[in-house]
């Protein structure tokens, strides 16, 4: 088989790729080695930025994002028991974020690609890409016994962090960079009414805590766990009793709790690999990067970086220019280098670390203190957590 562009991963990363090739007239496949189900069976955060919205919109999948997605105009910060608006709205001259959940982002892509009958192959194993230095790549897999190849012009490596994209790459062209948190994060999904009808991140004496939701009726809720505890280790239970011990007292007792959805353990990490180009491999989202999830830029930054390459091919494809391809990587890591700041930062901010000691619990009492009461440090946070702009 040949196409234009190979696209490994059918993640949002991928999908979005294929939707936004699509509509600048660009062949691409997509292989994956999971199912659909799989694919749609994973939690993630669900928080997007104007960029992502823009960017569903011209891919033509938002409209069930602008139906169904909740707007927020603030996130509320609580510290000593007393809650904080961050009016984002007001700070940023008019931007929100909308709360939508990346599964129903997945959902909504894999239906346009399904519609538009573009080739997907789910359940590939053992897939290898080659020849990314030269000017024939090429995609190799395994399905159903048989082995397949795939020629292209382009491999968009868009298989999150475990993938074989930036596996394959040989380890002295890349620099990676690396910081793991001593926590993790014990989420719990469940159709009850959320606590508040905007998002608080909470930095406890019993640690991190924050109340999100993806509708009316269905709440996604996080407590701070050692990095050392099990799912296991938890029964709902005793989520639901951690919880309420982290929020404010009216917080506490507006809770409502229920059944499990769904309840896991991810850890916390920052993680950068440059450059994000080889030849004609592209590394996209996850397979580049990683953040920690306060302030949830993961899906925004794989989002972008997608913006990114699709301009880049559709220049090359539709004006013959490779300014595009020669500049994706530097343009990618100056705006994942800002979020990876800024999700460190948040991630500092409002966490409990075990060997912070009192000098540095000072630090970051006065630092919450600061940022809630100057407009300037207010405004600071309000225009990353809305997101920085795509400067095409
Ligand atoms: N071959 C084919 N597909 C692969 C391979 C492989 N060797 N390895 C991984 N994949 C697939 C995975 O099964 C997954 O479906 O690639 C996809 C990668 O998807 P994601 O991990 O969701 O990554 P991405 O699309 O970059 O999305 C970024 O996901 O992890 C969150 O916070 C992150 O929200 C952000 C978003
Ligand atoms: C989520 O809803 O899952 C979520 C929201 C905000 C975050 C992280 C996760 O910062």
């Amino acid at each position: 088989m040949r196409t234009q562009v190979a696209i490994i991963g059918a993640g949002p990363a991928g999908l979005l790729l294929g939707q936004l090739l699509h509509t600048s007239g660009i062949a691409a496949v997509i292989i994956e080695q999971r199912s659909p189900d799989y694919v749609l069976g994973r939690i993630r955060a669900g928080v997007l930025e104007q960029v992502t919205m823009d960017l569903l919109d011209q891919a033509g999948v938002g409209a069930r994002a602008h139906a169904e997605g909740l707007p927020h105009d603030g996130i509320e910060l609580l510290f000593q028991g007393q809650r904080h608006r961050i009016d984002l709205h007001a700070l940023t001259g008019g931007r929100r974020v909308m709360v939508y959940g990346q599964t129903e982002v997945t959902r909504d892509l894999m239906a346009a690609r399904a519609a538009a009958s573009l080739p997907t192959v789910y359940d590939a194993h053992k897939v290898q890409v080659h020849d990314f230095d030269g000017a024939q790549p090429r995609v190799t897999y395994e399905k159903d016994g048989q082995t397949h190849e795939i020629t292209c012009d382009f491999i968009a490596g868009c298989d999150g962090y475990h993938g074989v994209c930036r596996a394959s790459v040989p380890a002295d062209a890349l620099k990676t960079y690396e910081r793991v948190y001593p926590f993790g994060w014990l989420g719990v999904l469940a159709d009850v009414k959320p606590v508040c009808d905007e998002l608080i991140y909470a930095n406890t004496e019993r640690g991190f805590a924050l109340c999100s939701m993806r509708s009316a009726t269905r709440s996604r809720y996080y407590l701070q766990v050692p990095a050392t505890d099990t799912v296991e280790q938890w029964s709902t239970g005793q989520f639901w009793a951690e919880l309420r011990n982290r929020l404010d007292a009216e917080a506490g007792e507006r809770l409502v709790t229920g059944p499990a959805l769904e309840m896991s353990i991810a850890p916390l990490r920052s993680f950068v690999a440059e450059p994000m180009r080889f030849g004609r491999l592209f590394l996209a989202g996850d397979a580049a990067h990683i953040v920690p999830p306060t302030g949830a830029k993961g899906l925004n930054l794989a989002a972008s970086d997608v913006g990114y390459l699709w301009n880049a091919l559709a220049d090359y494809y539709n004006d013959k220019s490779s300014a595009g391809i020669d500049t994706y990587s530097d343009r990618c890591l100056r705006r994942v280098w800002r979020a990876e700041r800024f999700s460190w930062w948040f991630t500092s901010l409002m966490h409990r670390f075990p060997d912070t000691g009192a000098f540095g619990q000072k630090m970051q009492d006065a630092e919450l203190d600061y940022l809630v009461h100057s407009r300037a440090a207010s405004t600071a946070l309000a225009e990353n957590y809305v997101g920085l702009p795509l400067e095409l």
